[in-house]
Parts: C-alpha cells; structure tokens; sequence
C-alpha cells in the first residue's frame, strides 16, 4: 500500500487534502492523472448500464434532500448508526464491532479499559441558511439511492418506462465514519454508482430472486470490464443480523486489498421497503400500474452499488507491477490517463519536434495524449510506465524518411513501426480489443 499511495502522489493521481495547512485526516483530492482514472471509470459504467441498456436511465439529485427523507428512509434511527466505544485513557475511538474490548487498545497499549458502546449515527449534519438552529438541520446525503427513490414517479412518468427498469446515478455521499482510513478505501467523503432497478412486487421467491441472480452477473462481468483477477473476489452473503435496516438479501463482492479482504462493491434486495416508507411519510401516491392487467402496487427494489473510490484503489492494487528496471501500471487500457505518449527522438532537433507535434496534436482529437521531450527515451518510457500509458510513439530521423513512427507497448515493451497515416485507426483499434 505504501507503494501505491507514494506512487499516487509522486504522479499526480491523489494527493492528501488540504495538504499546505498540515492536510485533514482521511481526505484526499485527486490530481490531473486521478482525475481522468476516475472520470473514465464513471464513463466507462454510465455507457455500460446507461446508454447500452434500454431499461435504465440516470438522474442527478441534489446532496442536500428535505431532511424527511432521512427519517423515512430510515437513516436517522438506530438502524444506520455504529457501536462506538472510546479508550478512557487517550481518548482513541473505535468501532465497537472492529476491536476486541478485552484487548490492549491499539493506540496507546492501555488493557481493556474502554468506555460502553454507545450508538452513533453516521449521517452528516448541516444547517440551511444563516442561523443554526434545529429546524434549520439538513444532512448530506449518506448514499446516492434516495434521490432515485425520491424521483421514483418523476422518472416513470417523463421516461415512460415500463417494469422492470432502472435509475442510475453516481454522485458524492458523505458518512461520518467513525474509523475512516486505509487511503481512500474508507472516507467521510466519498462517490458512488449506483441503480436501482425496479421490479414488480414478487408473487413468490423465485420472482426477485431471478433478477438478483441477473444483477450478480452483471457485477462480475463489470469486475472483468475494469481488469480486476475473479481469484481476488469473494462474494460475502451477509447474514441477516448484519444487513443494512431494508435489506432482505445482501451480497458483498470483496476484493483482495493489500489491507485485506474487503467490501468493493453491495447488491441488496430493498422489498418495497423505500418507496413504501416515502409514500407513507410524503402522503404522495408512489403506486405503479400495471399497464396491461391494471394492477396497482408498491414495486419492489434490486441494488446493485458500486463504490468509486473503493474501484479506483482496487484498479491500482491490481495493475501495479514493479520489477527489477521498472515500475509499471498494467491498466486496462480504457482506464489509463493517458492512452498515448508522443515524443520526438531528440528535442533539439526542430525537424524532429515539429513532426511529432503535428502527431500529438493529431491524435488529441480522438484520445488523451501526453506530450514529453524530456530527458532520454528510456526515462521518458520509464515515466509513463509508472502511470500506466499503454502506448509510446516516439518520431525519430528514420521516421523523416518512411512516414513510419515507433510504438512501444507498455506490457511487453516490444516495439513496432506503424505508418504515421494509419496511426489514429491503429489505437482504435487496439482500444477496442
Ligand atoms: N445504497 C446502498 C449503500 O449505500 P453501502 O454498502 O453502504 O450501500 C455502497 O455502500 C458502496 O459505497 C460500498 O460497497 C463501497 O464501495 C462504497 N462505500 C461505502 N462507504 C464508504 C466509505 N466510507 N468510503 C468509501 N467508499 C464507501
């Protein structure tokens, strides 16, 4: 992990929050190459359960909801709160449930002298305008999902969608987690992607059960997508005393973290159990009809959700590779920041730069392309390496000669020539393999 943390910050993908003031525990921003490696791997689901499905289709809501959401949707109560317990002697606090009360406490080696467990909710408190009082309270939002219940009828009624469909979205959420860490695996602050898919309320088992088995499908075949080795996933069916207060059945696809094996991603079976509460509390009618028997009902809710962070640090886990000449990033060439790198041989030669610049800018028009003259090739090769761009063109005196340029190819090293012409459909296609 310290590798790739270093890396992370040495590169440019995600540097400590607030860092010139002495930064703020468990807060990261991602840098110019984070940015992309998230932006691509946001783009990269939106294409996959957006614009190729026909049954789903996204929204953006708000962070910042009426707070009687939060109590309908159940966030406020005890049901999404964690077991607190604090050390009487330094003041360290943990989650009740990740330590042993027993045992020395892991800051300051104390024996078991810690407070009771208390509950804490992990919802972020606010207020709306200028004076901070109780009525004025908001919260940010804990997960992306209520605005998508929110708008169930909005949705159904603009898109005319007919059941079973989707709303997607990816957005920030925001818990006040009581052990953040382990670098962005777990923050106050954080995105998710997430759908919900809604079903029509089931006349036996076996009618959600067949749409859970789809969507565990779908999530393994999203894992392929972004490069991720199946022997470092685990599913975790989690038993009922450890679901989420709406959920009826929850898989856990962990991955295999450097930290251990943990949570990336959750698919839940939510009942009814959002849209009923919201239609209870809002006094609104949030029924489905049932276009062709006229039936009236409450649909029922398959989650499949995906932590976006918790996506990108599994990405880099699995594509850092180092050995003995280098380090590099095997990143699925769709993530990577950049898809290709341009230099000129020499940068002193202007025949040489001009040439290439022409290349470079050529090929922003269809890709992310990096632009370096410094140093020699091999530093150059090393440097993009290290932050995962699959492809090197270098334009050198041969290439004045035969309009031929050379690739280098991040995973093997080897290298080709390929003619200056045929360069855009080259990566195309390399990019759609
Ligand atoms: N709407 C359902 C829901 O929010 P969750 O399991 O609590 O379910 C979904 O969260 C995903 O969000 C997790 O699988 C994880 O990828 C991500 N996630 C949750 N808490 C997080 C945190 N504190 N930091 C980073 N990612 C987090």
């Amino acid at each position: 992990m310290n590798k790739i943390v270093s890396l992370c910050k040495r590169r440019g993908f995600v540097f400590p929050g607030s860092e010139i003031y002495g930064g703020l525990a468990n807060s990261w921003d991602y840098g110019p190459l984070g940015v992309e490696l998230k932006n691509n791997i946001k783009w990269l689901w939106w294409k996959r359960f957006v614009h190729r499905r026909g049954d789903i289709v996204g929204i953006d809501s708000a962070i910042i909801m009426n707070p009687k959401v939060w109590e309908a949707s159940g966030h406020l109560s005890a049901g999404f709160a964690d077991e607190l317990v604090e050390c009487r002697h330094c003041h360290a606090r943990y989650r009740a449930d990740q330590i042993d009360l027993k045992d020395a406490c892991p800051n300051c080696g104390t024996k078991g002298d810690f407070t009771e467990p208390r509950l804490f909710n992990l919802m972020f408190k606010t207020f709306i305008g200028p004076a901070e009082e109780k009525a004025d309270i908001a919260y940010l939002r804990p997960e992306t999902a209520q605005g998508m219940f929110v708008n169930f009828k909005n949705v159904l009624v603009t898109s005319r969608k007919t059941l079973p469909f989707g709303i997607a979205q990816i957005g920030k959420a925001f818990r006040n987690e009581i052990t953040p860490g382990n670098f962005i695996f777990r923050t106050r602050e954080f995105e998710q992607m997430e759908i919900e898919y809604f079903i029509p309320a089931p006349k036996n088992e076996k009618a959600w059960g067949g749409y859970f088995d789809q969507w565990r499908k779908e999530m393994f075949a999203w894992i392929k997508e972004i490069g991720l080795d199946y022997g470092k996933i685990h599913e975790m069916e989690v038993p009922a005393g450890e679901r989420a207060h709406y959920s009826k059945r929850t898989i856990d696809f962990e991955y295999e973290f450097p930290f251990g094996v943990k949570e990336l991603y959750g698919l839940a079976y939510r009942t009814d159990f959002d849209l009923k509460n919201h239609q209870e509390k809002s006094g609104q009618n949030l029924e489905y009809t049932d276009p062709q028997t006229g039936e009236k009902y409450i649909p029922h809710v398959i989650e499949p959700t995906w932590g976006v962070d918790r996506s990108i640090l599994a990405v880099l886990c699995e594509s850092y590779n180092e050995d003995a000449e280098r380090i590099f990033l095997k990143l699925p060439p769709k993530l990577a920041p950049y898809k290709i790198a341009v230099f000129p041989l020499l940068a002193n030669k202007p025949a040489l730069v001009e040439f290439a610049e022409k290349i470079y800018n050529d090929l922003r028009r269809d890709f992310s392309v990096v632009w370096d003259d410094r140093g020699n090739i091999g530093k150059r090769y090393y440097a993009q390496d290290e932050i995962g761009t699959p492809w090197c063109v270098t334009f050198d005196f041969d290439s004045l000669e035969d309009k031929k340029v050379t690739v280098r190819d991040r995973d093997t090293m080897k290298q080709k020539r390929v003619a200056i012409k045929d360069l855009a459909d080259y990566f195309k296609g390399k990019l759609s393999e």
